[in-house]
């Protein structure tokens, strides 16, 4: 389990703990949950979960703000009833939400849901390891902590009757984000870049990018590439080598890179990947280059220069 490269989320040796939540009046389990990465570093990222989320008949969205921590989940199978800020939209595969400090969400499952989720500077995951333990010792005790009034979440977790939401398409709903429609997009060479979460909703510590791939496009990182890194393929196959090692990426799995580890990555057919490690400052960066001209795109050095200045470790990046 230390040092995993390639992790397939269905592959059931990747789920460090499991959960699910407590049943609902009606005797109906919403949440199978499943911590893929514990947090890491200042800003506790890395951090991700996968969860199948049910339909209950009985659940009434528990509209509820956190004061800290950003939650971004993908919505990547089944659908939902979206609640924020006064708003209601249903969202299916493919859509994200990003949510901040203070901005209200809440959900409720139509049918089974795949619910994946990145997370920044949120504490509730730290307290996974000891729930799962605890569990272990007595299976009854997340009903028995809900009775007592203890939950893990209980001192960032304030909920408010969203019943009177309207509804919307769900553009319309601010946290709501979709590759088709990018808060910018460039086309490089064999890539199409899409941000759909900017560095000015991360309080400045990262952003999250779509990366679509023609079929052969490769990327060389330099030798020792000081950020760590977190890919998440939802279409596709994509190769890496990673210490020398090949591991081939497809839909469901995750990619995550240790600092310092050399690597490369060439896409084996048309691939759709997430950037979730998000260090990089790809807006800025994307920006900067789209202004050159042709003669300075060629000037290695000056190009050189840009990537360092926005974290950008990949050395050579382009068709096949
Ligand atoms: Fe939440």
């Amino acid at each position: 389990m230390e040092n995993r490269i390639l992790i397939d989320l269905n592959d059931r040796a990747n789920w460090l703990y499991e959960s699910t939540s407590p049943p609902t009046a009606g005797g109906y389990i919403v949440e199978e949950n499943r911590v893929i990465l514990m947090p890491e570093g200042e800003h506790r990222l890395f951090a991700f979960t996968d969860a199948v989320m049910h339909h209950a008949p009985d659940m009434l969205p528990f509209t509820h703000e956190h004061r800290s921590g950003f939650e971004t989940f993908f919505i990547d199978g089944g659908s939902m009833e979206f609640y924020s800020q006064g708003k209601v939209a249903t969202l299916t595969k493919g859509d994200l939400v990003h949510i901040q400090p203070f901005v209200t969400h809440g959900m409720l499952f139509n049918e089974d849901t795949r619910y994946r989720g990145i997370f920044q500077d949120w504490k509730v995951i730290d307290s996974f390891p000891e729930l799962f333990r605890l569990k272990e010792y007595d299976p009854d005790a997340s009903s028995k902590m809900a009775a007592q009034g203890v939950s893990a979440s209980q001192y960032d977790f304030y909920i408010h009757d969203a019943s009177n939401s309207v509804r919307v398409r769900p553009e319309e709903i601010d946290a709501v984000r979709n590759p088709s429609r990018p808060l910018a997009e460039f086309a490089l060479e064999g890539v199409t870049m899409r941000m759909v979460v900017g560095r000015w909703e991360t309080n400045g510590v990262r952003e999250i990018w779509q990366a679509e791939m023609k079929e052969g496009f490769h990327a060389e990182w330099n030798d020792f590439p000081v950020n760590p890194e977190l890919f998440y393929i939802t279409e596709g196959e994509v190769e890496f080598t990673v210490y020398g090692r090949k591991y081939i990426a497809r839909e469901d799995c995750l990619v995550k890179i240790p600092k310092f580890a050399p690597r490369s990555m060439t896409a084996l057919t048309d691939a759709k990947m997430y950037d979730l490690g998000g260090l990089t400052m790809w807006y800025l960066l994307l920006l900067d280059y789209s202004s050159l001209d042709a003669a300075k795109r060629s000037d290695k050095e000056a190009v050189g220069r840009l990537k360092a200045q926005y974290g950008c470790g990949i050395k050579s990046a382009g068709p096949a």
